[in-house]
């Protein structure tokens, strides 16, 4: 079984680089799954409703969130009934939505866990390595492969995560930082493994946003508001193989530019 997972998908540029992408990518590599973070698709901030379907429209399976899950208010009121949008499951009890969810093709289930990092965030969450426990306790019975979106800043922390998981996770991805890592790898005890599986997004950008803005922001310490960035966007994301044993046999880097 194959899973394409791609990184953060940012803004018009990300969603269209994506469409164009999805049919190069499923005739070239042949994924069972695809899944991919969404939190930056709306304007580069959150994710709507409307743009849900528009990626689900192109046969992306699952969608997964992150810091901005809740950038764009309207989307909780899919979050409680929308199986294949989910959220960062370390976010407090009572918080609209679900971070785990299983999707099924030809009798595999496929079992995907969202977790937003607490090293550098701005949110004050739960323990993600204590919700990872438990989201890998309650999809043993319901999952035959079970991938993690990671979504964090710092790379010790996905690194540790990685290996907390490992041998429990099928894959633990990365995502949040829009910069592929270069360092995927099966660790030890079998579990897949990135530091970041990129961005969908613009190429001429500071982490998909125009840069002029950027600059404004590190000059002026003013929070100005960032715009996503014009012109070509590239596609990045991961490849994951496992066997009939759910056993994971390979991850590699994948990366579609312009
Ligand atoms: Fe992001
Ligand atoms: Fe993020």
């Amino acid at each position: 079984m194959r899973l394409l997972f791609l990184g953060d998908i940012v803004g018009r540029p990300g969603r269209e680089a994506v469409r164009d992408a999805i049919p190069r990518f499923v005739e070239k590599h042949q994924p069972d799954f695809l899944v991919a973070n969404a939190e930056n698709a709306a304007g580069g901030v959150g994710l709507t409703p409307e743009l849900a379907m528009e990626l689900f429209s192109l046969g992306l399976d699952v969608l997964t969130l992150g810091n901005h899950a809740f950038s764009k208010k309207e989307i909780t009121s899919i979050l409680d009934s929308e199986l294949r949008v989910i959220r960062p499951l370390n976010f407090p009890p009572g918080v609209p939505g679900r971070g785990y969810t299983v999707v099924e093709r030809n009798g595999v289930r496929l079992g995907v866990v969202n977790l937003l990092g607490r090293v550098f965030s701005e949110v004050h969450l739960d323990c993600p390595f204590r919700a990872a426990d438990a989201a890998l306790s309650a999809l043993v019975t319901k999952a035959d492969f079970v991938i993690v979106d990671f979504h964090a800043d710092a790379t010790s922390e996905k690194a540790a995560l990685g290996f907390y998981l490992d041998g429990r996770a099928g894959a633990v991805i990365g995502t949040h930082t829009h910069v592929q890592t270069a360092d995927e790898r099966i660790l030890p005890k079998g579990t897949a493994f990135i530091t970041d599986a990129g961005m969908c997004g613009p190429v001429d950008s500071v982490i998909g946003m125009r840069p002029a803005d950027s600059i404004q922001r590190f000059l002026t310490q003013i929070p100005e508001r960032l715009e996503v960035a014009g012109g070509k966007a590239m596609v990045q994301g991961v490849l994951v193989d496992w066997n009939d044993a759910g056993r994971p046999t390979n991850i590699e880097r994948v990366a579609m530019r312009p």
